[in-house]
């Protein structure tokens, strides 16, 4: 049976649903730790292995329209080059691409319990919404495990709401070896585990950035500031951030507002710092008009240049579809060797 970590570089895998434009949220709680770790002198050049992907079969559970689903995929791939991933660096790929993804989620399927997936809060929340869940978004999970499994992954950075999922990966991969692991040693544990066991990584500040509304930044929400939002819709949208009534003000649970507008303020803190933010909004005291205007103004002023990049970017056709035909094929060796070991080690290839 062959081993795991058949190299000694440190692997990490995220990636991004294309169910529509990836909004700041994204950004800030997983994609930007993406580019940070692209370009840490740690992981940096070959030095590590970065595998970064377009989750499109996951994405099929809410788009199902092709045209739709097409363009979110193109659209998707150039937002991760106009943040700052590196094709030469790191791997760009589509989930669909690598069968290998859907082939081991099979296998997973076959050792996972029905309670074990209803314990997970997508699908709880999906549950209390009396929502009819297609079996593709049940086994979501099983097919993310694949995601992380196939590729020896040590880290996967991510946002807090992903990491359950990174949960479920490591117990699916200690699972999986400890039935079909082979030889055990005196503890039980097997000596050649054909799975590695991932660890999520999630910057507690940006853990869970908040939308409009101060619920979690979503796109099923509606709450969200796209991440290369043109100037007229950075203001649309910072113009309805919900805020209390005013300095003063009493809220129907009796607090009295203290003039500093929480929605706006958190949402400001990701782009500036706080020592600089404290003074303006003590300035600024119920002033609500005036510190949304310079939010739209500090978010144009951070979104501006990726806008740019990314429209330069489009205007070569080919771009795209070259980062991911790269992209699939040197992902899709990892993820095959890994594959074959697992069959082998269940048995159906010998
Ligand atoms: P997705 O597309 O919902 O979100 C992409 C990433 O953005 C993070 N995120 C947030 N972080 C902080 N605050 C927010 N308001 C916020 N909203 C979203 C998410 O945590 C995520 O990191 N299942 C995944 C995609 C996926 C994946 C994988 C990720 C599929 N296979 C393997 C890592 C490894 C998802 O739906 O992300």
């Amino acid at each position: 049976m062959s081993k795991t970590s058949t190299n000694s570089k440190k692997t990490l895998l995220s990636g991004v649903k294309p169910t529509g434009k990836p909004h700041i949220g994204n950004y800030f709680g997983a994609m930007k730790q993406w580019v940070d770790l692209q370009n840490n002198p740690e992981f940096t050049g070959d030095k590590a292995q970065k595998f970064f992907m377009i989750a499109d079969y996951h994405a099929l559970n809410f788009i199902q329209n092709a045209a739709e689903m097409k363009q979110n995929i193109i659209d998707l791939a150039l937002d991760y080059l106009a943040i700052g991933i590196d094709p030469k660096q790191s791997i760009i790929f589509k989930q669909s691409d690598i069968s290998a993804h859907t082939e081991l989620a099979w296998i997973f399927d076959t050792i996972t319990t029905m309670p074990y997936l209803q314990r997970a809060h997508a699908y709880k929340d999906a549950e209390a919404k009396n929502k009819e869940i297609s079996v593709g978004a049940f086994n979501y999970p099983m097919l993310m495990c694949a995601d992380i499994l196939l590729y020896d992954v040590d880290i996967v950075p991510v946002g807090q709401d992903q990491k359950q999922h990174v949960e479920y990966a490591r117990d699916t991969a200690i699972k999986f070896n400890h039935i079909f692991g082979g030889e055990k040693d005196k503890d039980n544990n097997p000596t050649s585990p054909v799975f590695k066991l991932p660890e999520p990584m999630i910057m507690e500040s940006v853990a869970t950035v908040p939308g409009l509304d101060g619920r979690k930044m979503s796109k099923s929400y509606g709450n969200t500031i796209p991440l290369f939002a043109s100037y007229d819709e950075i203001k649309k949208a910072v113009m309805s951030i919900v805020t209390d009534a005013g300095l003063g003000a009493v809220a129907a649970d009796g607090t009295v507002s203290d003039g500093i507008p929480k929605n706006i303020y958190e949402i400001h803190k990701l782009i500036k710092p706080e020592a600089e933010l404290k003074p303006l909004y003590e300035a600024n005291k119920g002033k609500y008009k005036a510190l949304k205007d310079a939010l739209v103004e500090d978010l144009e002023a951070f979104i501006k240049p990726m806008r740019e990049r990314r429209a330069l970017l489009a205007q070569d056709n080919d771009l795209v579809m070259q980062v991911l035909a790269d992209g699939a094929s040197r992902a899709r060796m990892q993820a095959e060797k890994r594959l074959a070991a697992a069959k082998q080690a269940v048995g159906v290839s010998f």
